[in-house]
């Protein structure tokens, strides 16, 4: 079984935590996702075989479903290009995208209360600055989803912005838009995934300038940009793991690690069982073999 932890080509661009992105010709690059692991904001030692099939794949189907509410940067999958001549490893994690003038902020959407938004309830009893009733529970419902945008730090972590903040930095228009598009999106995708056992917490989505009109980018609705709960086993009250990454965090918290790299090496069984999430995430959302 292939692990791609790293990848090697001409005219890199960038290289991320997980996705190693490339320009390809004046107008594209070339975005693959690798079977890297973060845990904690820490990448792993070791990858996790097919994770990045399963993203860069998720990504697609979502970017198909909804290209009708919104353009997206998808151009093609690897795997569907003749002329591209890649390994088919790395061909089954990358896609064509068209270059976008990217807007600078991270459109995050909130449908539950878990992980920061939590903890600023815990402590202030607001979310995204906004007053919360009073009894509300971890992983709650909110009435109504929230729209708290961050910034896109450039080092360090992304920093929770007001509305008021980002129409100072983007304009009142192109705010309105972007939440508007923002819980759209999110609404769709969680109605769906919900019809498949799997809930969306929460989710952030990137925009950009396309040929002049906005358009979706990066990756979209992935375990890797959202939280993803099994509708199985949800119940407020109680903290629930991440679909994908449950075997992980149980197994670091259990070595006592201090979430400082580098982070420990994950033994087989673990790596294996969290392959067979992402997987069965992939397959009950969408229906679909990986390729
Ligand atoms: N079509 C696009 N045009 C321009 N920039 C993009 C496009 N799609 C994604 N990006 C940017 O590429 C970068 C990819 O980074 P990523 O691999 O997610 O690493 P990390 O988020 O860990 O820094 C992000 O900064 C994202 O905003
Ligand atoms: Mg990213």
């Amino acid at each position: 079984m292939a692990t791609v932890i790293k990848t090697d080509l001409p005219n890199p661009v960038y290289s991320g935590k997980v996705r190693d992105t490339y320009s390809f010709g004046d107008d594209h690059f070339l975005m693959i996702a690798t079977d890297r692991i973060s845990a904690f904001d820490v990448v792993l030692p070791n990858g996790v075989p097919d994770k990045g099939a399963v993203l860069a794949q998720m990504s697609l189907f979502w970017f198909d479903l909804t290209k009708n509410l919104i353009p997206n940067h998808l151009e093609q999958f690897a795997m569907d290009r003749t002329d591209l001549d890649l390994d088919k490893e790395i061909a089954r994690r990358a896609m064509v995208v068209r270059k976008a003038d990217r807007i600078d902020v991270e459109c995050v959407v909130r449908g539950y209360i878990t992980g920061s938004a939590w903890k600023e309830y815990l402590s202030e009893g607001t979310v995204g600055g906004l007053d919360m009733p009073s009894n509300l529970k971890e992983g709650d419902r909110f009435p109504e989803p929230l729209f708290t945008p961050t910034t896109k730090a450039e080092e360090g972590h992304d920093e929770p912005i007001t509305i008021k903040q980002m129409e100072d930095m983007v304009g009142v228009d192109v705010t309105r838009e972007l939440r508007d598009y923002t819980l759209l999106l999110y609404e769709f995708g969680r109605k769906y995934a919900e019809d498949k056992g799997i809930i969306i917490a929460d989710t952030k989505m990137e925009f950009g300038y396309i040929d002049n009109n906005i358009a979706l980018i990066d990756e979209f609705l992935t375990p890797d940009s959202s939280r993803f709960w099994d509708a199985e086993f949800y119940e407020p009250g109680k903290s629930l793991p991440n679909f994908d990454k449950q075997f992980v965090r149980d197994w670091l918290n259990g070595q006592g690690w201090n979430h400082e790299p580098p982070a420990p090496s994950l033994p087989s069984d673990i790596v294996e069982k969290t392959r067979e999430r992402f997987l069965l995430a992939f397959q009950r959302l969408t229906g679909l073999k990986i390729r």
